[in-house]
């Protein structure tokens, strides 16, 4: 199909990946809390289920996030920048310097509890990740899995999405959903969701940095 058969362009002119012949590309983790979904990143490059990556830097914006810890005992550079009491562009201006000096290519949100300032969003186009414990569009926002229960969902899920200047509404990556079971509650939904989370990001990170995709409109397509 060509433009003039009604295919929309590319308007985000994704800059693809290129793996083959180059170093690992360098993945810049920024979280805020526990880190179970950067624990399952690097477990999964550690396993070899996730390649040509490595992760360059973990970021917290709390001194007191788990994920941090985790950083350390994992021997990955990782860095406190806290944001509490500070301008957003003021702290997020340190954060994509940290992040360039550490050579980043692709930032992936992981529990990250701040909004991005556009800034931070034009510096790296198309190369920030997140994930939602939802089936986006549903239920964007905070408490994504209590806000599915209430609502009486039969399915539910988890979205890795491109970043955007909108919560939770960039181009998804991947979607993965599960039944919402009779026995459920909301606790036991959300523990099940983020199971799935752990599987999500890493083949999401794949897919994104195996260079073989672009964005036309809201829609990523995989290359053949
Ligand atoms: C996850 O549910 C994620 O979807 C949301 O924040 C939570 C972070 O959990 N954005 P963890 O810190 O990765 O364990």
């Amino acid at each position: 199909m060509t433009p003039e058969d009604g295919e929309p362009a590319p308007i985000k002119s994704a800059p693809a990946f290129r793996t083959e012949g180059r170093p690992p590309v360098r993945l810049g983790i920024l979280l805020s809390g526990r880190g179970s979904n950067f624990k399952a990143i690097a477990q999964s490059i550690r396993d070899g289920r996730l390649k040509g990556v490595e992760i360059a830097v973990v970021i917290s914006n709390v001194a007191e996030a788990g994920g941090i810890t985790e950083a350390q005992q994992l021997s990955l550079p990782h860095t406190v920048l806290v944001s509490k009491g500070r301008a957003r562009a003021e702290h997020d201006a340190d954060v994509v310097r940290c992040l360039l000096d550490h050579r980043v290519e692709l930032v992936c949100l992981a529990g990250y509890m701040r909004l991005l300032s556009p800034e931070f969003i034009a510096a790296f186009p198309n190369r920030i990740l997140n994930i939602h414990p939802s089936l986006l569009p549903a239920f964007p926002g905070l408490d994504a899995q209590q806000q599915a229960f209430d609502y009486g969902v039969k399915w539910a899920g988890c979205t890795v999405h491109f970043v955007d200047e909108h919560l939770d509404h960039g181009t998804i990556v991947l979607q993965r959903a599960i039944p919402v079971l009779d026995e459920d509650d909301a606790h036991s939904l959300a523990e099940r969701i983020l199971a799935e989370e752990h599987i999500a990001y890493s083949e999401a990170i794949g897919r994104v940095t195996s260079g073989e995709w672009e964005i036309r409109g809201r829609r990523r397509y995989m290359k053949l």
